[in-house]
């Protein structure tokens, strides 16, 4: 019944275009309705080249996909289905397919696709309006050039216009469903397939496997690309200018990870929103002896006893020095592991040697004297030798900001010490913290659950947090908030991260969470702290800082 008078409007209506035909314009038509056969290259096309250059959100290429996919289907199922009942119109060449809505919703969702990508490089409103309807008037002409040369039914046009919008609604709001769905995988597969598979075979292999795959899925676009699918999320409500740097999210790479500065290509991809390479030092160092990684499974703990190991500042700084990076990179300076260097003067060379070496790469220097692990302990958390340090560090600096990285383990007049001579030499911030070495501490020794560990080395993860946590907040009262505070320890989940920011941390890095948790707990933390700030009523991340601690 429906589908008779469907077919009696079709017929009045195309017969009223009939007596409107005139060559010329069945000409202009006939290129124009060219151009929506070749909709489903240009669409996908377009799908690829929104995915490489997208400095955009992820969500925006699901809401493209999905579309896509939910359009084709429809048509399909219709040109199978409902519209196999109606008699067939002319063909406009010999093969034509003439899928019956498919050039109006095609080149619809073609033209859309083409809004929602340029959209946001348009900054005047009326400018943005006549793109849209440009763009909505574009895609009508496909389906209206159709309808005139007798290829589609006017139902067709109207059908598809109205299937298309409607599949773009789906997508846009299916694409951030889709992501929890997709990190829900993930994670299921990362913890009860890949963990327990890896976490069989000696840490410090798997870390060197994890780096030479890293680098690996960095080498070529199509890994990237293919990782970025996987992993990628980005949010405007995460992105932040801190001193001068665009942050497209808080989560960083913390150093210890990528010693060498290798995966700065892939971290991106992986979701990071910046990297501290790391630690470097003056020279090469093997680091100390092995084994000295080892897991703290019941207590979500690393003991790390590296002892800064490193290609040292030359090699890295050659290698780096003429990269462009796709995020900010910092880059950590501690002192080479060795009896020379344990020497205040030579201590203080060794420094410099790196710092000046990398002082041009990335976006920020972090100056790090709370290596647990090196030959002579941390000569400079003490208030002259850093005195001395930092000093020399003044004198050589360029523009770019720089941090100190804090020990967990220090008194509270300690930290108020380094914070009195950082603001004397105009250090920009501090990162809290370290790993935790101090095995006298009660409280921190009550989280390790495990028994007989060795009794040298540095703690991360789950024990070492409320250390960091502490540290954070005392660093944010004392400095009124005035200075940036990164904080690192324990972060495994969007919680953690986000009390991190309350309690006064702008950004936040991790490395422990993420060997216990698979590489989607990044995306992970992203998507959560947007729910945690969308709850609370915030607009931006930086509105959340130090909200617990005012
Ligand atoms: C394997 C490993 C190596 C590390 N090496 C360094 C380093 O070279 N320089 C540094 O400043 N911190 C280093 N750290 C400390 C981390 O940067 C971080 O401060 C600490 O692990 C706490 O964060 P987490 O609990 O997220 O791991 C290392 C940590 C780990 C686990």
């Amino acid at each position: 019944m429906i589908l008779q008078s469907i077919i009696d409007l079709d017929q009045t209506l195309l017969s009223k275009i009939e007596s409107l035909q005139t060559e010329s314009l069945v000409k202009v038509f006939k290129m124009i309705t060219h151009f929506g056969d070749a909709k489903i290259v240009i669409i996908f096309t377009l799908l690829l080249l929104i995915f490489l250059l997208s400095k955009k959100e992820i969500q925006k290429f699901y809401a493209v996909f999905f579309t896509t996919v939910g359009g084709a289907l429809t048509e399909l199922t219709l040109k199978y289905t409902v519209l196999r009942a109606r008699p067939p119109r002319m063909l406009m060449f010999e093969g034509d397919p003439s899928f019956p809505s498919g050039h109006s919703t095609m080149s619809l969702m073609f033209f859309m696709l083409l809004f929602f990508t340029l959209k946001d490089k348009i900054k005047n409103k009326f400018l943005k309006f006549i793109f849209f309807v440009a763009c909505l008037l574009s895609a009508s002409l496909i389906g209206f050039s159709r309808l005139y040369l007798h290829v589609h039914y006017p139902s067709d046009v109207i059908g598809g216009i109205l299937v298309a919008t409607l599949w773009l609604m789906i997508g846009l709001n299916f694409a951030e469903k889709f992501i929890t769905f997709k990190n829900i995988v993930m994670k299921f597969l990362y913890k009860y397939i890949v963990k327990q598979i890896v976490f069989l075979f000696d840490p410090e292999n798997v870390h060197d496997f994890f780096n030479v795959m890293g680098r690996f899925l960095g080498s070529n676009i199509f890994t990237r690309l293919f990782t970025r699918a996987i992993f990628y999320y980005k949010n405007p409500m995460l992105s932040q200018k801190i001193l001068g740097i665009k942050f497209e999210n808080p989560v960083g790479l913390a150093a210890g990870f990528d010693k060498n500065i290798e995966l700065y290509k892939i971290l991106p991809e992986v979701g990071f929103g910046y990297e501290e390479g790391g630690s470097i030092t003056g020279d090469k160092s093997e680091g100390n002896p092995k084994p000295r990684l080892w897991r703290l499974k019941k207590s979500q703990g690393l003991i790390v006893y590296y002892g800064l190991n490193n290609k040292g500042s030359d090699e890295i700084s050659n290698r780096i020095k003429k990269e462009k990076f796709r995020f900010p990179l910092g880059v950590s300076v501690a002192k080479t592991n060795c009896e020379r260097t344990a020497l205040s003067e030579e201590g203080i060379k060794d420094y410099l040697k790196g710092f000046n070496l990398t002082k041009t790469i990335g976006s920020y220097m972090t100056i790090n004297v709370s290596c647990p692990n090196a030959h002579g302990g941390q000569p400079f958390t003490d208030a002259e030798s850093l005195d001395k340090l930092l000093k020399v560090i003044h004198k050589n600096r360029n523009k770019k900001p720089i941090l100190i990285k804090m020990p967990p383990d220090l008194k509270r007049s300690e930290i108020d010490d380094i914070i009195e001579i950082s603001a004397k030499y105009k250090i920009d911030g501090f990162i809290c913290t370290n790993l935790t070495k101090d095995r006298m501490n009660k409280k921190m020794m009550a989280k390790v659950h495990e028994k007989n560990i060795v009794g040298f080395g540095g703690i991360s993860g789950k024990p070492v947090e409320d250390l960091s946590n502490e540290t954070i907040k005392y660093i944010y009262k004392k400095t009124q908030g005035k200075v940036l505070i990164i904080g690192v320890g324990g972060i495994f989940s969007e919680e953690d991260a986000y009390k991190k920011i309350r309690l006064g941390a702008s950004l936040l890095q991790m490395i422990t969470g993420m060997i216990f948790e698979g590489p989607q707990v990044v995306g992970e933390i992203n998507q959560g702290l947007v729910k945690l700030l969308n709850k609370d009523g915030l607009e931006n991340i930086s509105q959340a800082v130090g909200l617990d601690n005012k």
